[in-house]
């Protein structure tokens, strides 16, 4: 498993999956992997020929700060974790590659985002789409597996793949 963390790198890497005329397969977390995860990689797995995996704890998806410092992390059982499914590739950006100095350029779906949940967590939804258009403008995948517990997540990225006209 390549692990890289400069979007450099991954844009080289994975353009050279495309040329050989493999599909890509995207599974976006923000690390703490468990069972959930490691069945979107086995989804992943199944459906392309190249897997890769994102870790990310994402800032602009915390309204406390101080849940964003808490989040839990172990990177190297993570890496271990992924290794042994098989994943290709493991992208594990800074927050200065995602979030670069003078960014002001947000992506929220303004209904499905502050419903429901988003009412309660207000900013929450716009943070995921915001980090999920950007990895997925950075990787292009041909497909992206996100978990179905988290039901409004899943309903926000879909419209906001539509929206936007991601080839995915
Ligand atoms: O579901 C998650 O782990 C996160 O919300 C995601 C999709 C990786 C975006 O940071």
């Amino acid at each position: 498993m390549q692990i890289c963390s400069s979007v450099q790198e991954i844009r080289k890497l994975v353009s050279g999956y495309r040329t050989a005329g493999d599909s890509i397969g995207l599974v976006t977390t923000m690390g703490a992997l468990h069972d959930g995860h490691m069945a979107l990689i086995r989804g992943a797995r199944h459906g392309n020929n190249r897997v890769v995996a994102t870790i990310f704890v994402n800032p602009s998806q915390f309204g406390d700060p101080s849940d964003y410092e808490k989040y839990p992390s172990d990177n190297e059982r993570d890496i271990e974790l992924l290794k042994s499914e098989g994943v290709d590739v493991l992208f594990m950006p800074d927050v200065e590659t995602m979030y670069p100095v003078g960014d002001e350029t947000i992506v929220e779906t303004t209904k499905l985002a502050n419903m429901l949940h988003g009412k309660v967590r207000p900013g929450h939804f716009r943070g995921v789409t915001t980090i999920v258009a950007r990895l997925f403008n950075i990787i292009l995948p041909d497909q992206a597996y996100f978990g179905e517990k988290d039901y409004q997540q899943l309903q926000v990225i879909k419209r906001m793949v539509c929206d936007l006209h991601f080839p995915l």
